[in-house]
């Protein structure tokens, strides 16, 4: 591409809590030669946000930081939030829910590919290749769609009689029409776009009245695409299916908290949270990306984290910048750094995070 032409995407970056700085700082470097590989830049701004920021200022997010990254991001890039000083968690609730719920983020887009057959935790091998095993028709592939904004995690309800043996406790779930429809519309496009045949929703409308919501509004959404077969599941005949049979599953929708769950399960059939990436969209604005993984507190400082869930969750950001040839280059430099078995603890090997991410930067220059 010609100078003066290259494009450059404003990157904000909070890298966050525990292991969230080095797996963020890993990963930076292998996304940027991916775009250059397209002709693109990225220019990262670095944000403070998280615990210790919190416990020295007070502040979680301030007003003017959240306006910044509402006005003049491409997108945000976060690593993770938690930390044992915070035990009510209000800086990750304002900083990564609150993100989500003002920027209306409301797709967690959430994909669980097996990138190596050895990854996949479940015998027999599904997915495998070894002598014996049957071949299977279909790779573990799957995309989890979360509903972003509502369910049980607006927090609200109500506490009695705190601190007495009497205590009573009221968490609201919140589930409107405008919502539900919306995140069900979304995983019915992404099917269609992306050539799959299949969307599971999943609930427990058996128990919970108003999941039933969901299975109307999945019914008459999923009616208007022909081409697509829909199926329901409750939550924990899905989870059972998931673990015996996790490649016939292509698209699943579902609610904020089951989607939190469902993610984690989903993580480990493919290797698990190290590998995990996530994307929190509105299709049209700009998104946040952050690995499915939490801050890992004993892992945090050690070179022991796995980088791949951060660079992957880049490549998800290089896409929905428009940089997908610089994506598919960084989730090709994945798969062949798994082959090559340049690997972390938590999937065997014995490489750091840094030389992991060299590696993986390594083969995106090949490329
Ligand atoms: P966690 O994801 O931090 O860790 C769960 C397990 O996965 C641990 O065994 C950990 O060692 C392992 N693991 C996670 N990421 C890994 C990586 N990149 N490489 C290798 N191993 C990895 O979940 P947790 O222990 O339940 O939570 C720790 C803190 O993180 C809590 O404060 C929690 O609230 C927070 N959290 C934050 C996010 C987020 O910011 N998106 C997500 C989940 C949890
Ligand atoms: C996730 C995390 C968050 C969530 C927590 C840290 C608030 O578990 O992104 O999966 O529950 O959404
Ligand atoms: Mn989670």
């Amino acid at each position: 591409m010609p100078e003066g032409t290259r494009r450059t995407y404003a990157i904000a970056v909070i890298p966050g809590d525990g292991i969230g700085p080095e797996v963020i700082r890993a990963a930076a470097p292998v996304l940027e030669r991916a775009a250059e590989g397209q002709g693109a830049s990225l220019q990262w701004e670095w944000l403070p946000y998280g615990a210790d920021h919190c416990l020295r200022t007070g502040e979680t997010l301030p007003a003017e930081a959240f306006e910044r990254l509402r006005d003049h991001a491409d997108a945000i890039f976060l690593g993770a939030l938690g930390d044992e000083r915070i035990p009510d968690n209000r800086h990750a609730r304002d900083i990564l829910l609150g993100l989500r719920v003002r920027l209306d983020l409301f797709i967690n887009f959430r994909p669980c590919r097996l990138l190596h057959p050895d990854l996949c935790p479940l015998k027999p091998a599904l997915g495998r290749t070894e002598a014996g095993a049957e071949p299977s028709a279909r790779p573990i592939d799957f995309v989890i769609f979360r509903e972003n904004t509502e369910g049980v995690y607006l927090g609200r309800g109500r506490s009695e009689r705190v601190g007495t043996a009497e205590e009573i406790q009221v968490a609201e779930e919140v589930h409107s029409a405008p919502k539900v429809t919306r995140i069900v519309r979304a995983a019915f496009d992404w099917a269609r776009d992306h050539g799959r045949g299949l969307v599971t929703m999943s609930d427990k409308a058996n128990v919970v009245p108003a999941h039933q919501l969901w299975q109307r509004v999945f019914d008459a959404i999923g009616a208007g695409y022909t081409a697509i077969e829909r199926e329901h599941r409750y939550i924990d005949a899905l989870c059972m299916e998931l673990v015996r049979n996790p490649e016939r599953f292509q698209v699943i929708v579902t609610n904020n908290a089951y989607g939190d769950i469902l993610s984690d399960l989903g993580a480990q059939l493919v290797g698990g949270l190290g590998l995990a990436a996530s994307a929190n969209l509105h299709p049209g604005r700009p998104g946040l990306f952050e690995p499915v993984h939490g801050s890992a507190p004993p892992l945090a400082g050690r070179n022991l984290a796995n980088p791949m869930a951060a660079i992957l969750t880049g490549a998800l950001m290089l896409e929905a910048l428009g940089l997908d040839d610089a994506a598919r280059a960084v989730e090709a430099a994945v798969t062949e750094t798994l082959a090559c078995g340049v690997t972390t603890p938590d999937l065997g090997g014995r490489a750091g995070t840094d030389e992991v991410a060299r590696s993986i930067a390594a083969a995106v220059s090949g490329r």
